[in-house]
């Protein structure tokens, strides 16, 4: 299949490439190094390779990378790192809500969605908008917790923060 280049704007960099119209998003993602965005079934039932395209969670095995040429991309790489973390990725660590961690970064990414459009989503919205998000290990209930903690450390950062506030 005949390339074209495509543009991808991914956590604010912008990559340029020459893909093969058949070529994923997923793939090309992983292709640039974003191997954040994990690869569970390729069929779009597990949501293990969700990002954000402008603001949505989408599967990214779902999308073709052409028609994401000059989106806005964030995987959860991109919201926060080990020195600075996201709230929403504090809120999973701290409430356990990470075993194997090969859901998290969808888990993440769906969640940052969620916040965004709903600030304080019931038990029943939070499974909802988790539901095409699969987790072999947890049990969903620490995670329904971590979202309500992410909600909180988002609507009140302040009082979220452990003794001694944040480093
Ligand atoms: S890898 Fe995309 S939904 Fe499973
Ligand atoms: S923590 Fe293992 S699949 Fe979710």
């Amino acid at each position: 299949m005949k390339p074209r280049v495509v543009t991808l704007n991914v956590n604010g960099r912008e990559h340029a490439s020459a893909l093969p119209a058949n070529v994923t998003l997923l793939q090309a993602l992983r292709g640039l190094g974003y191997t954040d965005v994990k690869n569970g079934c390729e069929k779009g039932d597990c949501g293990a390779c969700a990002v954000l395209m402008n603001g949505a969670a989408v599967n990214s095995c779902m999308v073709l990378a052409w028609q994401a040429d000059g989106a806005e991309i964030w995987t959860n790489a991109g919201l926060g790192n080990m020195e600075h973390p996201h709230p929403i990725q504090e809120a999973y660590a701290d409430s356990g809500a990470v075993q194997c961690g090969y859901c998290t970064p969808g888990m993440i990414v769906a969640t940052k969605a969620l916040l965004d459009d709903n600030p304080n989503p019931s038990d029943d919205e939070i499974r909802e908008a988790l539901s095409g998000n699969l987790c072999r290990c947890t049990g969903y209930g620490l995670i329904i917790e971590a979202v309500h903690d992410a909600a909180r450390r988002l609507q009140a950062p302040e009082e979220a923060e452990p003794e001694g506030g944040a480093a």
